[in-house]
């Protein structure tokens, strides 16, 4: 989605935006573009495709000036060009105005601003914003401040903003509402950021911009307010991941990069919540809460669904408590029946998810308890949610998530087992076997990546497919769902799944000669099932790759490659077998040349419905 960076300082704010915008690339962007206070007027430059069109524009005229704001757009209203990217300025150029998130009532204050002598130059919804500041700014007087508190209270939507007047050289004021904004402090210099990694170059220490709040930030002072004026005092939140943490560690990819942190990333989601001889610990809810509650409903989106999945048969198997789970893109809209004995599993990495934020929003208007799984420290579901699990990964770049699932899986395998270990409905025997299994994932999770270079290989012989098709079932089922997923993410190839029982139901008639099925077959007591859907698919000529882990109760005619999985307990097999798919489809993907830290269409995060 689109990024944000302002800076206010001493040094040449080009080159701080430029390098800010840069490490905001992997949100996904079609343009880009800067404007900058040369002490007189603003100075703007803008291009579409990639940063590197904005970098050798500005080589060849260079913007010099120590205030300023950047954006990188990912278009919503409008194409992406030049034309309709940001920053945007009021029509006497006075006013530059970067955003994030949509503004729904454009259209009606368009019209009333074009009615009020105003010409537009996009067809983006961003452009009344400065338009609309610099009528209020005439309005009152020259108050900047006042003109974009008179503005915001008008817009409805979501926005993160950063603005820049021509008549204050030395100010640069944020707004944040439903789209996260934070503010990085420096020596004699502060910053703006849509995303802490964009800013953590020059500065570790942020304050986190609430809904609805608005920063005045200059060179050495931040005061930030709500939109009634009334004065807000934010503690000083230190990052504690390194820039490093951000950056690809020599790896190829991201991507790659983050498939190897998982072993580091499932130990952090551990840390101090798994002790063996302890009761599970659960941040954000305590055992009197669980015992109200009759139900449970997971919402999620995408990757963080599909962990969501395999949370349902973790929670109902141990905890015995029903479990629903739903798109939240479908939730919010299905009349649930959600009430106050219902506990609502909010699982979101970025946790800023529109959808998913809006089912949660919805759960609590109906009275349910809400928790939010989520990986980013101050993201509006883990302000939102009562109570809170961060999953502690690390900052997830790529595009397509990794680390961010394996350690969703953790935190509700953690959530299964703390809630068995309150409501006392599974022996506690039963339970410090899974426990101590667990304490293990790391090391797991490091034995399944010992079969890279074979995936590698494999995935040179099947990257020209036009379709494969991915079996399992129970747990193997969803995780060859989100297998199928990270495969059309990053090469897009076509690729469904389908539960090994349903084939014959259908999806059978698909299957030709050399169609590639990658099967998935790890729970020891649904190999017997497995096998003989794999053969149905053999008979008819399929390619077949075989994930499994114990393959001396598979005969070999039932495959044509195999790759084996780490033994461990049934319950915790997704941690072992993800790791194989998510190699699969990097392989595949570089072999075909692709982008694969920023694949084409997506955003990391989804900020809008
Ligand atoms: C897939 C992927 C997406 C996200 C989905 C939800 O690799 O990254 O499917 O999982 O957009 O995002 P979060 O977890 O941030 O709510």
């Amino acid at each position: 989605m689109c990024g944000i960076v302002g800076y206010v300082g001493e040094k040449s704010a080009a080159k701080i935006l430029l390098n800010g915008l840069e490490k905001l690339e992997y949100r996904g962007y079609d343009s880009a573009g800067i404007t900058v206070h040369n002490g007189k007027n603003l100075c703007i430059c803008k291009k579409s495709g990639r940063l590197k069109n904005l970098e050798d524009a500005l080589l060849e005229t260079p913007l010099d000036g120590k205030t300023g704001i950047g954006h990188t757009r990912w278009a919503t209203h409008g194409a992406p060009n030049a034309k309709n990217s940001h920053p945007h300025t009021s029509m006497n150029g006075k006013i530059a105005v970067v955003h994030n998130g949509i503004i729904e009532n454009y259209d009606e204050l368009r019209m009333d601003l074009i009615q009020k002598g105003y010409i537009f130059s996009s067809e983006t919804d961003t452009e009344v914003i400065p338009h609309l500041i610099n009528h209020h700014y005439r309005l009152n007087g020259g108050n900047f401040l006042c003109a974009v508190k008179a503005t915001v209270t008008a817009l409805v939507g979501s926005f993160a903003l950063a603005i820049i007047c021509e008549d204050h050289p030395e100010t640069l004021i944020a707004v944040r509402k439903d789209s996260p904004l934070i503010i990085g402090l420096g020596c004699n210099e502060n910053f703006v950021a849509s995303d802490i990694p964009a800013i953590l170059s020059e500065t570790k220490e942020v304050l986190l911009l609430d809904d609805k709040e608005i920063a005045v930030i200059t060179k050495t002072n931040v005061s930030i307010s709500d939109f009634e004026g009334n004065p807000i005092n934010r503690d000083v939140h230190h990052v504690t991941f390194t820039e490093n943490a951000a950056q690809k560690d020599g790896y190829e990819h991201f991507m790659l990069k983050e498939i190897h942190e998982q072993p580091r990333a499932i130990a952090g989601t551990l840390r101090g919540r798994l002790n063996l001889c302890e009761p599970v610990k659960f941040d954000g809810l305590d055992g009197e809460t669980l015992k109200n509650i009759n139900k449970i409903q997971i919402i999620a989106c995408g990757t963080a669904y599909h962990a969501g999945l395999v949370g349902k048969v973790a929670i109902e198997r141990l905890a015995k408590i029903p479990v629903t789970i739903d798109l939240a893109s479908e939730y919010r809209y299905n009349q649930p029946l959600t009430d106050n004995k219902t506990l609502v599993i909010a699982i979101s990495q970025s946790g800023e998810t529109a959808d998913t934020l809006a089912g949660m929003r919805l759960a609590r208007s109906l009275g349910a308890k809400t928790i939010a799984i989520t990986n980013v420290v101050g993201s509006t579901v883990s302000r939102e949610a009562d109570g809170v699990f961060y999953t502690y990964a690390g900052p997830e770049i790529s595009v397509a998530s990794t680390k961010a699932y394996t350690t969703q899986l953790v935190a509700l395998y953690l959530f299964a087992l703390f809630m068995a270990e309150t409501l006392g409905n599974t022996p506690q025997e039963e339970l410090d076997i899974i426990k101590s299994e667990l304490a293990n994932a790391p090391e797991i999770f490091s034995r399944a990546l010992v079969s890279e270079e074979k995936i590698e290989d494999l995935s040179k012989k099947i990257c020209n497919e036009r379709d494969m098709y991915y079996l399992g079932r129970g747990l193997d089922y969803a995780v060859a769902m989100e297998g199928s997923l990270k495969l059309k993410e990053i090469s897009y190839i076509h690729s469904e799944t389908y539960a090994g029982g349903e084939l014959k139901h259908g999806p059978i008639a698909l299957i030709e000669e050399n169609t590639v099925v990658i099967a998935i077959s790890c729970d020891d007591s649904l190999c017997g099932k497995m096998e003989s859907n794999i053969k149905e698919v053999v008979t008819r000529g399929a390619f077949v790759v075989l994930l499994a882990n114990d393959t001396t109760k598979l005969s070999h005619s039932s495959y044509n490659e195999l790759i084996s999985v780490p033994e461990t307990l049934p319950l915790l097999t997704p941690l072992a077998s993800i790791a194989a798919l998510q190699l699969l489809s990097y392989y595949v993907a570089k072999n075909l040349g692709y982008d694969i830290d920023k694949p084409r269409n997506l955003a990391k995060s989804v900020t809008v419905e």
